[in-house]
């Protein structure tokens, strides 16, 4: 790890900045309008290979200088990208067997942007070479704090089926099992007759007549995002040959999928992260509250860059939906409650041409007297009240479990529902969580977890057996541990765990499933005397010591154990065989909080409170999603207006920041 520290005073401010896409004269009304803004960092460079090397090996950074210098004049720091997310047209037509193949066998051209194969050294020894370009050019540059490799790892596009790609697959499996015999066993080749009798024949999992082998496609995602972390290591290095600033490439939280985070946050100096709300949800703020945890929680707590996010609608889902007026403030201060020291958009000024013309920006094409734009000044005058907030920490008592692997494996074809989903059961038991207002942390299931009071585990079909011991341990220790359905099911080979569905978990949970029994229609589960309906999946549990607290009733499992507790060591597992929505999780995870010792805040619905940890004070960030106004019962100053507090009104749609009165006051949790 190289030495430096945080890229900007305070709390980081801007966007991505695409001057080369402006005339000469643009570029200074741009940073005249970043300075009224309050902006002090933008990404500049990141789509801008073709200009920097016009053709291979010819270089130019003339306009790049004269754009770094301007900047730095006006005392606005440069987030400096490597421009590898888009390689220019030669490169496509020198290099032409470094394009993706696809999965059916197309092969990915140019004139869109997005990596060529990872897998391809000609990508490798190109990406490599611009980026140490630019660090010894810019390595001194006052400008510079902060490198930003390739943009968004995995988007559009990461699995690769050339010839290249498979070659590379064959080496990466020949290192991972070190003889074919053991390949065969790990991926139950002697299923269908797949037995390999040669390395050659070991390919892909290219299109096939039925579903692939499970454990070969789980190994390719393995791989897949392997290969794209070591283009990001080639460059990272190639920079650190020359520059010292800190190094990050964006991540896409809870929307990546390509990209183990947990692995991938080891290798930057600074996580930083790109969120954008989902226009179908209507709540899409508990979304972007999950990804702010998740993004935070791979940084293992560290304060964190929101790279990008929209100041209003994007462009590329269906139907977009633009930010209502004060949105995108609750969105920024949302992230930052959650521990983001930087809050940057994509972009900062709308693109006049290309695919993103219809996407928002901090200066939207109707110019300075638009909504946005003054929104986005009075957004970085209150990032520049919260300046002393810069640095403090989250600390949750609660951590939910988040596996990419597991998310991998449960998503393969072939499953006894498609109607019970990964992402589905995250969100529902985060959302349960967020409306409760308990805090959460994200955590891989093999982290120590003993700083936690309770651990939810929403979708654990994959589960080795260091995690299974690692659960076991944490409850015996007496943590509290709630796990839902269809759990550990599977090993890291996507094969079922000797003895049955759940044996890893068996001695702490009490209990295993016989069968699973997904729902056609509905069924309840009798809990405490409350009905709670239910859908889609039911289990058929075998009770080893556990007791029952829920009941089927009606559906495929009516009178059997649906909901159970079972005491191991000095803790308790919790196991819900059910898919429970959001509402009908409510009594559950309230008796769970008792075994926990956990007391939810109990703030008014639709208003989130974070507490961020400074040396000397607690930072309380209110954030208001109602259309009424509320009182919170916060002390302390407000940072934003400066007003002294004592029990705070906080209008519609409004956002506060509360330094807690006296050292260390009490937060939620
Ligand atoms: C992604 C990319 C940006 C831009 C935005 C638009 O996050 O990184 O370059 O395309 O989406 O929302």
């Amino acid at each position: 790890m190289s030495e430096w520290t945080w890229p900007t005073p305070g709390i980081s401010y801007g966007g991505d900045y695409n001057p080369e896409q402006w005339p000469r004269h643009v570029w200074d009304e741009d940073v005249a309008l970043m300075r009224e803004a309050g902006v002090n960092l933008v990404s500049v460079g990141i789509f801008s290979w073709a200009m920097l090397e016009p053709r291979e090996g010819e270089f130019d950074f003339g306009w790049l200088d004269e754009v770094l210098d301007l900047l730095h004049a006006n005392g606005i720091a440069v987030d400096l990208g490597t421009p590898t997310a888009a390689p220019p047209a030669w490169f496509y037509a020198t290099y032409p067997d470094s394009r993706v193949v696809t999965r059916d066998g197309v092969v990915i051209g140019p004139g869109s942007r997005g990596m060529v194969s990872p897998s391809s050294a000609a990508y490798r020894r190109a990406a490599t070479r611009i980026a140490g370009e630019l660090a010894q050019r810019y390595a001194e540059h006052a400008a510079v704090v902060m490198w930003h490799v390739h943009n968004e790892y995995g988007a559009p596009v990461s699995d690769d089926y050339s010839p290249q790609s498979v070659a590379a697959f064959r080496d990466w499996l020949r290192e991972r099992y070190g003889s074919l015999d053991a390949l065969n066993a790990a991926w139950g080749t002697a299923f269908w007759g797949q037995v390999y009798g040669e390395w050659e024949h070991v390919g892909a999992p290219a299109a096939t007549a039925s579903t692939a082998n499970p454990a070969q496609q789980l190994d390719f995602a393995r791989f897949t995002d392997h290969q794209m972390r070591a283009c990001f290591i080639a460059e990272r290095d190639a920079i650190r040959a020359h520059a010292r600033q800190p190094i990050t490439t964006n991540f896409m939280a809870h929307q990546s999928y390509n990209t183990d985070l947990w692995r991938w946050a080891r290798e930057v100096d600074i996580v930083s992260d790109d969120h954008y709300l989902w226009s179908p949800d209507p709540e899409a703020h508990i979304g972007l509250a999950l990804s702010a945890d998740l993004t935070r929680s791979v940084a293992r707590g560290k304060p964190w860059v929101l790279m990008e996010h929209s100041t209003s609608a994007v462009n590329w889902q269906g139907h977009n939906i633009a930010k209502r007026p004060g949105e995108m403030r609750r969105n920024a201060l949302t992230h930052l409650g959650r521990g983001a020291d930087g809050i940057l958009f994509f972009q900062w000024r709308a693109s006049r041409s290309g695919a993103e013309k219809f996407h928002s920006a901090m200066l939207p094409h109707a110019g300075t007297g638009s909504r946005v734009f003054r929104e986005v000044v009075e957004l970085g005058s209150t990032l520049g009240s919260l300046a002393e907030v810069a640095g403090s920490r989250v600390r949750p008592q609660v951590a939910v479990l988040y596996d990419w692997e597991s998310l991998w494996a449960q998503e393969l074809e072939w499953r006894p529902s498609d109607r019970l989903g990964f992402r589905e059961r995250m969100r529902t038991y985060y959302e349960r969580l967020w409306r409760d207002g308990v805090t959460v942390d994200f955590a891989h299931p093999e982290d120590d977890l003993s700083g936690y009071r309770l651990v939810v585990a929403p979708a654990s079909y994959l589960v080795t057996d260091a995690a299974a011991k690692n659960l076991t341990g944490y409850v015996a220790e007496g943590g509290t541990l709630l796990v839902s359905c269809f759990a550990a099911v599977v090993d890291e080979y996507d094969a079922v765990h000797p003895g049955g569905f759940g044996t890893p978990l068996r001695t702490v949970l009490g209990v295993a499933t016989e069968e699973f029994l997904p729902i056609r229609g509905a069924a309840e589960v009798e809990l405490a005397g409350e009905r709670l309906p239910t859908e889609v999946w039911a289990e058929h549990l075998v009770l080893d010591g556990a007791e029952t607290r829920g009941v089927y009733r009606g559906g495929p499992a009516d009178g059997m154990a649906a909901i159970t507790r079972h005491t191991h060591g000095s803790g308790t597992g919790w196991y819900v065989s059910t898919a429970l929505s959001v509402e009908a999780l409510a009594p559950v995870v309230a008796a769970v909080y008792a075994d926990a010792g956990i007391v939810p805040p109990g703030r008014p619905e639709g208003v989130e409170v974070i507490t961020r940890h400074g040396e000397t004070h607690d930072y309380l960030v209110a954030v208001n999603h109602r259309d009424q106004d509320v009182r919170l019962d916060l002390a302390g100053t407000e940072l934003i207006s400066g007003a002294e507090v004592d029990g705070l009104r906080l209008a519609a749609g409004a956002t506060a920041v509360v330094r807690a009165g006296g050292d260390r006051a009490g937060g939620p949790a």
